[in-house]
């Protein structure tokens, strides 16, 4: 069992927020980091064995309405975000034939309304899609956006416009209990 930090990167409602840059959370596996360590980190991934026996714990207690952190499961980066109750709203209203792409209900993408956990790569060629940061672009459905070749997600993660063929996808995991989840 190994300490790791997670960073929370974005904090829509109050400038304050930042304030918890520093989230302690229990990896098992050892494979969560500073997300903005990201590409010196990707070349020192364990070897693929180790990856994939890992998982990882994540105390979300710390976050709060409105903040996204990123945690490092299997070197993917894996998006966390404690959801308003706007977006709650948002996300289940959208209908199925609003979603050309990929249509899902987002009670299929979450276990608890509140939580969207989801591996925070674009389907289309794999980038990194903007919106875990605050001011960063999140597209034309309040969520995140591909800057590589302009996929927009909605607040679901789900592909609404652009190339991505796929919604981004939800990882396997269990809460533990109300505020932690292991990832793996
Ligand atoms: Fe995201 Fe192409 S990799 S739109």
């Amino acid at each position: 069992m190994a300490e790791t930090t997670t960073t929370v990167d974005s904090a829509e409602e109050e400038g304050s927020r930042r304030d918890f840059l520093l989230l302690a959370t229990t990896a098992v596996g050892g494979v969560g980091t500073l997300l903005a360590m990201w590409p010196f980190i990707h070349s020192m991934n364990p070897a693929a064995d180790t990856l994939a026996l890992s998982t990882i714990e994540v105390d979300l207690s710390p976050i709060e309405k409105g903040q996204n952190i990123t945690v490092v499961w299997r070197g993917k980066p894996v998006f966390i975000r404690h959801r308003t109750a706007a977006e709650i709203q948002q996300a289940q209203s959208v209908k199925p034939e609003e979603m050309k792409i990929d249509p899902q209900a987002d009670s299929k993408r979450v276990q608890k309304p509140q939580w969207l956990v989801m591996v925070g790569i674009c389907t289309h060629l794999g980038c990194i899609p903007l919106g875990q940061k605050q001011g960063e672009p999140k597209g034309d459905f309040d969520g995140w956006f591909c800057p590589c070749h302009g996929s927009h997600y909605d607040i679901s993660g789900r592909i609404r416009r652009g190339p991505a063929p796929e919604n981004m996808q939800i990882p396997k995991y269990t809460f533990l209990n109300d505020t932690t989840i292991r990832i793996g």
